[in-house]
């Protein structure tokens, strides 16, 4: 009794097992993106190569054409790059639309519990103690703004459909139906994010019939479509890093043929 009462110094508890090692890697794994990401959106340059859009880049809201590697105008939704962008940003056209995946990923549950576990500590892992913490302010500040999830889901849904459409384009180059090896980078990309978009819990909530106590609605109301999305929901955590590895990796592709440090085997010869 003694010790379930006792408040444990930080990392500190009765914990023999390698509690630390998942933390750790949610610490070096979203630190190594997070810098990767930032530092491929402020290139604005080598995210189009072949029919290869990279995904840090779609949709193109503007494109600055005479850039190396980056995209045709009449791929840009609002045609040329804009006058009004400040100087001191490059003119990325990842830097207009990353803010929307990126909310969706912060707000996410799975990644809340982790990167909180990971980078604030509070606590580092179940039965560990936590850094000390004020006292607590209920849900404020940062918890009303992680309520955003529900609505960043939609832009996710969204955001799915365009990288899809991104996938099939990937397929044909100069009219001509072929594949690449890029063509398979980028096919697999949206697949990875599907599984992890569609496995999110506000979306099971949603196609649940949005019912706040749904062991009182009773069995009747577990269709096909929610025990689906409840198969990729117990698998959320893998798809979460497995979709975040594969967008990153796509990008990389993209950009490094672009660069003409790699070729892309592909059916056109290009
Ligand atoms: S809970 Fe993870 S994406 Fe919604």
């Amino acid at each position: 009794m003694e010790h379930t009462l006792r408040r444990f110094n930080f990392l500190q508890g009765h914990r023999t097992d390698f509690w630390w090692v998942e933390p750790a890697m949610v610490l070096v794994g979203l630190s190594l993106f997070i810098v990767y990401a930032t530092w491929a959106a402020f290139q604005g340059n080598h995210y189009y190569t072949v029919s290869y859009l990279s995904p840090f880049y779609s949709p193109l809201i503007y494109v600055k054409t005479g850039v190396a590697g980056s995209a045709p105008l009449w791929h840009s939704l609002l045609g040329a790059w804009p006058s009004w962008w400040p100087d001191f940003l490059p003119a990325s056209p990842a830097l207009l639309i990353l803010i929307f995946p990126g909310l969706f990923r912060f707000t996410c549950y799975y990644y809340r519990g982790a990167y909180y576990k990971a980078f604030a500590g509070s606590p580092p892992a179940c039965a560990v103690g936590a850094v000390p913490q004020k006292k607590y302010q209920g849900e404020t500040l940062l918890l009303l703004f992680q309520n955003l999830h529900r609505y960043a889901l939609y832009m996710a849904l969204l955001y799915l459909l365009i990288l899809g459409a991104d996938a099939i384009a990937s397929f044909v180059y100069e009219s001509q139906i072929g594949f690449g090896i890029g063509s398979i980078v980028l096919l697999i990309n949206p697949i990875l994010l599907g599984l992890y978009t569609l496995g999110c819990h506000s979306f099971r909530h949603l196609v649940g019939g949005r019912k706040d106590c749904f062991s009182c609605a009773g069995a009747g109301s577990i269709n096909g479509v929610y025990r689906k999305v409840s198969w990729m929901n117990r698998n959320h955590k893998l798809f979460a890093w497995l979709s975040l590895f594969w967008v990153g990796f796509s990008d990389l592709y993209v950009r490094l043929v672009s660069m003409g440090i790699i070729n892309d085997w592909n059916t056109w010869g290009v």
